[in-house]
């Protein structure tokens, strides 16, 4: 980030007819506090002059690679400037020289040496648009972790109707405003998130209890509150502060997290079980410490009692709440966790891969949302991602 208080987004733009709705797409992020920088292709100069863009964003506007006699590596700064890399319009030629890794001008060039998120909103001709070859190289870029913003149907410049006209400019907004962990998204909802183990008392000083850390859930609590809910979060023990602006109830047992969700159920419209549920605990835990030697055949035999599925039992009493479930699986992930979803009543299941390292301790996860309507699959991403990544898929963004 250049400019110490003001994120920046460079904005690459193309040469398509939607180049008039870039104007306000750069208004937009201006009035959110966004400094937006913008590369043009030459044939986007054919459609419109810089100046404009020099106009709007007060800033130089690049349109040559060797154009800044004063940066001789010109691409490789606008890449590092960029919190977010934005192509608003994209072409489909433009989309799949990307897809390819070709880099012949400063746009391309500038696609390939950034690091940070690239937010791609494709406009063209319908048949362009649908063409085979064009849906692979925006699933290509998708599943590099490019967001596309589709394009809509409807009545298109070149005077055809269908798929192909460019995404209004406030939904362009939107998406590169939750990259940049801007979004309000979640505004006026009410969230509830389960996060942590479970702590199951076998006598005062000894539990029943599972390695989660309770990162995941708490990721997700922070996202939400990041994109304007109002978050309730019920945790087991966990080495984790509260997260700032988040309702945090501490409890120990399943039937304490349970109670404490019960409270709350009712009101929310999203709930989230990311906590790693103790499945059964001690039937009657002793109210002094069990010894060694003398209780020893009490502690070799300790009788075990189901608890309740906090998850189950709240996603069979649901109205209008959209409810997320968990699934930690080392094999089979996809199949497991859709029929984890039927079982449960979940409206989604995130199913984690737990390989060798696991996931419990970990800052990242990999992860495959299953809903009702299919899956989508993430690679490798920081909690903090998987969070926004769930959080994308329930309000349909992607
Ligand atoms: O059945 P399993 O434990 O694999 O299911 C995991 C999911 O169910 C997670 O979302 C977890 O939070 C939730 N769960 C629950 N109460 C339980 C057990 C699991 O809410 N007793």
């Amino acid at each position: 980030m250049s400019d110490s208080n003001r994120p920046t987004v460079v904005i690459g733009v193309t040469g398509c007819v939607a180049i008039y709705k870039t104007c306000e797409v750069i208004r937009l992020l201006q009035k959110r506090g966004v400094r937006a920088k913008v590369i043009m292709t030459q044939h986007a100069c054919g459609f419109i002059d810089p100046t404009m863009f020099r106009s709007l964003t007060r800033e130089p506007v690049a349109v040559g690679l060797f154009d800044d006699p004063s940066d001789p590596i010109h691409h490789i700064s606008l890449a590092k400037e960029a919190d977010v890399f934005a192509i608003v319009p994209c072409t489909v030629n433009v989309i799949a020289k990307i897809a390819c890794g070709i880099a012949d001008d400063l746009l391309t060039t500038t696609a390939l040496a950034t690091i940070a998120p690239i937010v791609i909103a494709p406009a063209a001709n319908v048949n362009m648009y649908e063409a085979r070859v064009s849906k692979e190289n925006r699933d290509r870029l998708r599943a590099r972790g490019v967001r596309m913003v589709e394009a809509e149907s409807g009545y298109l410049a070149c005077g055809d109707e269908g798929r192909g006209r460019m995404a209004e400019p406030a939904d362009i907004v939107e998406a590169i405003c939750a990259e940049l962990g801007m979004s309000r998204d979640l505004e006026g909802k009410k969230v509830l998130v389960t996060a942590g183990p479970t702590v199951e008392p076998v006598d005062p000083v000894r539990y029943l209890s599972n390695r989660s850390s309770g990162k995941m859930g708490f990721e997700i609590a922070k996202a939400a509150a990041r994109r304007g809910a109002e978050v309730f979060l019920v945790t087991g023990p966990v080495a984790l502060g509260d997260p700032a602006g988040v309702e945090t109830v501490r409890v120990e047992t399943a039937c304490e997290m349970l109670d404490a969700v019960e409270r709350r159920f009712e009101e929310v419209d999203i709930a989230v079980f990311a906590a790693a549920v103790a499945d059964m605990r001690p039937a009657t835990p002793a109210s002094r410490k069990l010894k060694k030697g003398s209780d020893a055949d009490a502690l070799a035999r300790i009788e075990l009692v189901e608890n309740p599925d906090i998850l189950a039992t709240m996603a069979h009493r649901k109205s209008r709440q959209v409810v997320v479930g968990f699934a930690a699986e080392t094999d089979d992930v996809v199949e497991n966790a859709r029929r984890k979803l039927r079982s449960k009543g979940a409206d989604y299941i995130v199913a984690n891969f737990v390989g060798e390292g696991g996931a419990f301790d970990a800052d990242d996860n990999e992860v495959v949302v299953v809903g009702a309507d299919g899956d989508r699959s993430y690679p490798r991403l920081p909690k903090a991602a998987v969070a926004d990544a769930l959080f994308d898929c329930i309000l349909g963004d992607r």
